[in-house]
């Protein structure tokens, strides 16, 4: 069979918060496909970019006071560096904020609108008459129509389940200003999917995604198809529509466009084929990995949009459930809402890329990751079972030997078993049944570890008569670990890289398992993995707590947040409303001492006075300030946080600062006559 020639994506991650745990289930379950395909000698590419347009991300750059360019490229960088900590080897990372995602927006649009697939019409919407501008409906709140239940969003209600149109809600309220939205009629652009009816009825019947995804978009044929809102009135960042000033393409009309950008990008710099992939006869795959949360936006309108357009239409689309922490929803309030960068800190990516691959199949059911089990899961498998492999056999080859394996194997039907246990276990990876690839190969080094029990070698070694008998099962428990590490590379790249150093080998693929490693020489062992300790998991969620709290400015909420955190048309992520900031109880105080917190890094202990009341707070400010430059200052406090225990004590408030961290936290400092106690306003 001649090599398959692939393209694969993950959804494009908005540019205006933080990679997270939630969002690294695609990651890693794409990035492992694309590395399997590339193993069996497949040609594959992984591309992706930051989903740059929309309200959120203009608002968001806003309130920082930075442009969206300087907002995208801060993020970019962020994002970056996340990946490539959580070893997800993208071919091409780019922007939707790009030329090439111009040219390819307009191209579209071009395409569908000399189709007959546009037309336009004259809606109704919110229109902020402070901020002059209309108002996507998650940026508009009031008391939900259906259950009276009070700040709701504009499209559904939290309480009741309710959906609705935002003029239905009773007094609607502007997230972005506060002011009481009106509302005006505008002409938009809508993207006539009924037209493509059939088309789609016909792609959804093949399965290009999920039989339950397919249903549910199936269930929507039974009425006329709606039309799609593609455009949005300036003040917008996004692309501007070509002969249309003033209006922009919706940030969902352009984003999955990104693909297709992301990928031209790399051709021009690779000098690869663009057309032979996306041409409407292409006999190559295209993938996309998404979450079920934006199964719409790719099995209806993306394939309506590539066909309309002009180019080929996804292979299949495949949705992946939402992550859980302990069982619940992420929050910041228990920890759970953990960053990659907070997890990094803490942790060895390989492990959640592992805990990920043991629970991760081909369905759209929500994954949990439950602390106490990722440890347990990770030190019995990965420590326990496999690299103990290799531990138990390393030493006498290394001691015994010089390092050299011996000439045959003692137990070659066993090696031909393993390595004929790679066909179920490729297979299970073609199919995304990743627990089940897990599942076989964790069996396998159980019966590897039996062996070496069995054969005993640290006995036999005492007797000089042994020798050649505990070199030859050493060399076997090597080469059954090698078979192992093989098949784990998808998962553990980054331990597959240390294995080959450790047994003098080029990057292995898929099928070098098939040849034992015999009459060679091999590296000193040294420890490849080694167990999760509960203290480093305590140390992330408070960690994951504090990210939270000591945010640099008074944004400090403790809000639940979805897993998908940052929604298109959601508030800004950490934006809070009038009535929620006037809970926080900001009160001037004075620190009476301030000390260092033995073995933590970056805080200090300060005592403060609030006039009468006194509070212990911990504030990561040490990088900044010493306890000498602090004691007798005034500072600006949040007096009314629950006191939360952390790693080195309790602590009973928060300072306000701000700045980017390092040196650069500056305490916000009081008005001269501001006395301890007095309420800042
Ligand atoms: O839901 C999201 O996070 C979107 N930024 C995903 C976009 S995927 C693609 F269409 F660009
Ligand atoms: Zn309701």
């Amino acid at each position: 069979m001649s090599p398959r020639k692939i393209l694969v994506t993950s959804a494009l991650p908005y540019a205006n918060g933080p990679i997270h745990l939630g969002h690294l289930v695609e990651y890693i379950q794409t990035d492992i496909w694309a590395r399997f395909q590339r193993m069996v000698g497949n040609t594959c590419y992984y591309v992706c970019a930051d989903d740059a347009h929309g309200t959120p991300i203009m608002l968001k750059a806003e309130a920082e006071g930075i442009t969206p360019l300087q907002l995208l490229a801060q993020v970019g960088k962020q994002h970056r560096r996340d990946f490539n900590n959580f070893l997800v080897a993208f071919d091409n990372y780019h922007s939707t904020h790009s030329p090439e995602n111009r040219r390819f927006s307009e191209l579209i649009y071009a395409r569908l609108k000399q189709g007959g697939h546009i037309v336009r019409r004259t809606i109704s919407q919110f229109f902020d008459p402070q901020k002059q501008m209309f108002l996507p409906d998650r940026f508009i709140r009031g008391t939900c129509p259906v259950c009276q239940a009070a700040d709701q969003y504009g499209d559904n209600c939290e309480v009741c389940g309710g959906t609705y149109s935002p003029t239905d809600l009773i007094d609607p309220v502007s997230v972005v200003s506060g002011a009481k939205p009106q509302q005006r009629e505008s002409e938009q652009l809508f993207f006539k999917l009924g037209n493509f009816r059939d088309f789609l009825a016909a792609w959804l019947e093949q399965n290009h995604t999920q039989k339950e995804i397919a249903n549910k978009q199936k269930e929507l044929f039974a009425e006329p198809l709606l039309e799609w809102d593609i455009s949005r009135n300036s003040p917008y960042w996004g692309f501007e529509i070509p002969d249309e000033p003033g209006k922009f393409f919706y940030v969902w009309m352009d984003a999955p466009i990104g693909y297709l950008a992301s990928f031209q990008n790399l051709c021009a710099r690779e000098g690869l084929d663009f057309d032979e992939f996306f041409k409407p006869d292409s006999r190559c795959e295209l993938y996309h990995f998404i979450g079920k949360d934006i199964a719409r936006f790719h099995t209806l309108f993306w394939p309506a949009q590539l066909h309309g357009g002009g180019f080929r239409t996804p292979s299949a689309v495949w949705c992946h459930g939402f992550l859980t922490v302990n069982g619940k929803k992420m929050s910041k309030r228990h920890g759970t809402f953990i960053t990659a960068d907070t997890y990094f800190r803490h942790l060895a990516p390989e492990y959640l890329r592992y805990y990920f691959a043991a629970k991760l199949d081909d369905g759209i059911d929500d994954l949990d990751l439950n602390l106490d089990d990722f440890k347990a899961r990770v030190n019995s498998d990965l420590v326990g079972k496999l690299v103990n492999i290799a531990s138990r056999c390393a030493g006498f080859i290394s001691k015994q030997f010089g390092g050299r394996l011996s000439d045959a194997l003692p137990d070659l039907p066993m090696y031909r078993e393993f390595v004929a246990a790679g066909d179920t276990i490729a297979a299970a990876y073609e199919q995304r049944q990743y627990n089940q690839a897990m599942r076989r190969i964790m069996a396998l080094a159980d019966r590897a570890n039996q062996y070496v029990d069995a054969a005993k070698p640290w006995v036999l070694v005492k007797q000089p008569e042994n020798l050649a008998t505990v070199q030859s099962i050493c060399t076997q428990g090597l080469n059954l670990f090698r078979i192992l590490i093989i098949f784990l590379k998808p998962v553990l790249p980054a331990t597959a890289e240390q294995v080959e150093k450790f047994l003098n080998l080029p990057p292995q693929s898929w099928r070098d398992a098939k040849h034992p490693l015999l009459a060679c020489q091999i590296e000193r062992y040294h420890p490849l993995l080694t167990r999760i300790e509960q203290c480093s998991i305590e140390a992330m969620v408070e960690h994951s707590k504090t990210t939270a709290a000591t945010a640099t400015t008074a944004t400090a909420t403790a809000a639940e947040t979805s897993p998908r955190a940052a929604d298109a048309e959601s508030p800004v992520a950490g934006q809070i409303s009038g009535e929620q900031f006037a809970r926080v109880d900001l009160r001037i105080a004075k620190i009476v001492a301030a000390e260092y917190v033995e073995g933590a890094d970056k805080l200090v202990r300060l005592r403060l006075d609030i006039g009468g009341q006194q509070r212990t707070v911990l504030a990561g400010i040490k990088t900044a300030y010493s306890p000498e430059e602090l004691n007798g200052r005034l500072v600006v406090m949040v007096a009314n946080l629950a006191p939360r225990k952390m790693k080195f004590g309790v602590s009973e408030g928060m300072l306000l600062a701000a700045g980017p961290g390092g040196k650069d936290i500056f305490l916000l400092s009081p008005d001269q006559g501001a006395v301890p106690g007095m309420r800042v306003k």
